[in-house]
């Protein structure tokens, strides 16, 4: 077969009939702006996550801004600028960036090469050292490629210390631990819709949480700080609770009374609709990605005295395949990558060590020298290929054919 035209790419979209009337019926509604798709999506997100509320908003960036910002609101006396957030150093920059942007410090531990997950004997020992464990706040673990955190010692942790948990599950839609949804073990947790995920929106983010409290707070953040916070609005029906007596007032719209300041984060009808149609194959695409990873694993088992494949599970909902080259692999990432580049099969590189390898985190990189090891090596020698719903045998096989090719001339 001339494999010469293949491209296996990292994600990929397809539009069918159910997408396309979608978003006619958005069209249709003449209400482009958040409506009934937004209000269906959250409320069969809550479903699906086994969680009691769900607010979408317009990234998975924002979802972990609002939400960081509504556990702070709903407990002031907790934060200040000194508050410690122990979270991974091997994650999309937006982790982190999001507990900066609330004025939290991010401090990073090490992370299990085989699953990049923070884990609980590092976050354990870390507390154990600090000279103050008090100015710590929060845990926030990332289910990284779709690899669940050990979240019940994660809790345990927390609990001893008096920590908050977040879960960062933007990758990790669909993926269980101990039978229970990623994203549901936590304070809250947050989702990316982001065109490369498992469900996909083009760009949108939600929060996921049982607690009422961070819920209106979320809703409030995500519109300027607005007054509305009611899971269906009333108003023109008269009856919305917000208009009887505001401190006296009765002259007043809550849409435009603002209780703090905020963002907007609002997203569209649009994303949501497509969210939906996703959401209704979620099990399938799951499915077939498993199928994949199972697939290459098997296909690819000669290649592992170089390169450390993926850990399967029928658990684990996976973003893409990712793997690590071995010290002795004989190639380097980048030689590899570009080669397989050649040969029409997309890479990406895992992310990079935050604190010791991304740019705009210099400041600290003297700081975290050599205490970071895994995360290091992991963030220059980690790199993903696809693994996606939409990839047929003959897309698995070239993958499998670049590899030989390559490792057969070095
Ligand atoms: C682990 C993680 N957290 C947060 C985000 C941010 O999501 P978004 O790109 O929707 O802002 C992403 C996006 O890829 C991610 O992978």
């Amino acid at each position: 077969m001339n494999t010469s035209h293949m491209k296996v790419n990292v994600g990929d979209f397809q539009i069918g009939e159910e997408e396309r009337r979608a978003i006619n019926e958005v069209l249709d509604s003449g209400k482009i702006t958040e409506g009934s798709k937004v209000k269906n999506f959250e409320i069969k997100l809550a479903e699906y996550t086994g969680t009691k509320y769900a607010v979408a908003v317009n990234s998975g960036t924002s979802a972990l801004i609002a939400g960081i910002a509504a556990l702070k609101r709903a407990d002031e006396g907790k934060w200040d600028s000194k508050t410690k957030v122990i979270t991974a150093p091997v994650t999309y920059v937006a982790t982190s960036n999001a507990v900066v942007l609330n004025e939290l410090e991010p401090v990073f531990v090490d992370i299990d090469p085989l699953t990049f997950s923070i884990t609980p004997e590092n976050i354990k020992a870390h507390l154990e050292e600090a000279d103050d464990p008090g100015e710590y706040g929060a845990i926030l673990p990332v289910h990284l490629m779709g690899y669940p955190c050990d979240m019940d010692k994660i809790n345990k942790i927390a609990k001893e210390y008096g920590l908050n948990v977040i879960e960062d599950s933007a990758q990790a839609l669909g993926t269980t631990y101990k039978g229970k949804q990623a994203g549901s073990q936590s304070d809250f947790s947050i989702f990316s819709f982001y065109i490369a995920h498992n469900v996909q929106a083009g760009e949108m983010g939600a929060v996921v949480t049982d607690d009422p409290d961070i819920w209106r707070l979320v809703k409030k953040i995500k519109s300027n700080g607005r007054m509305c916070d009611c899971r269906i609005c009333t108003r023109q029906e008269g009856k919305c609770p917000k208009l009887l007596g505001y401190k006296g007032h009765d002259d007043f719209d809550p849409r435009f009374t603002h209780e703090f300041v905020g963002y907007n984060f609002k997203t569209m009808d649009f994303q949501a609709a497509l969210a939906l149609t996703q959401l209704k194959k979620v099990d399938w695409i799951i499915k077939q990605r498993q199928e994949n990873v199972r697939y290459l694993n098997e296909e690819l088992e000669n290649f592992s005295e170089h390169i450390q494949f993926p850990v399967y599970s029928k658990d684990i909902s996976y973003l893409a395949y990712p793997m690590v080259l071995k010290p002795d692999s004989g190639i380097s990432r980048k030689q590899l990558r570009t080669e397989l580049e050649k040969l029409g099969v997309e890479t990406r590189p895992l992310f990079g060590c935050i604190p010791t390898q991304q740019p705009a985190y210099k400041h600290l990189k003297d700081g975290y020298a050599g205490k970071l090891s895994n995360a290091e090596y992991i963030g220059s020698n980690g790199f993903y290929i696809g693994c996606h719903q939409y990839l047929q045998n003959e897309d698995l096989d070239h993958v499998v054919a670049s590899f030989k090719k390559i490792f057969q001339s070095i």
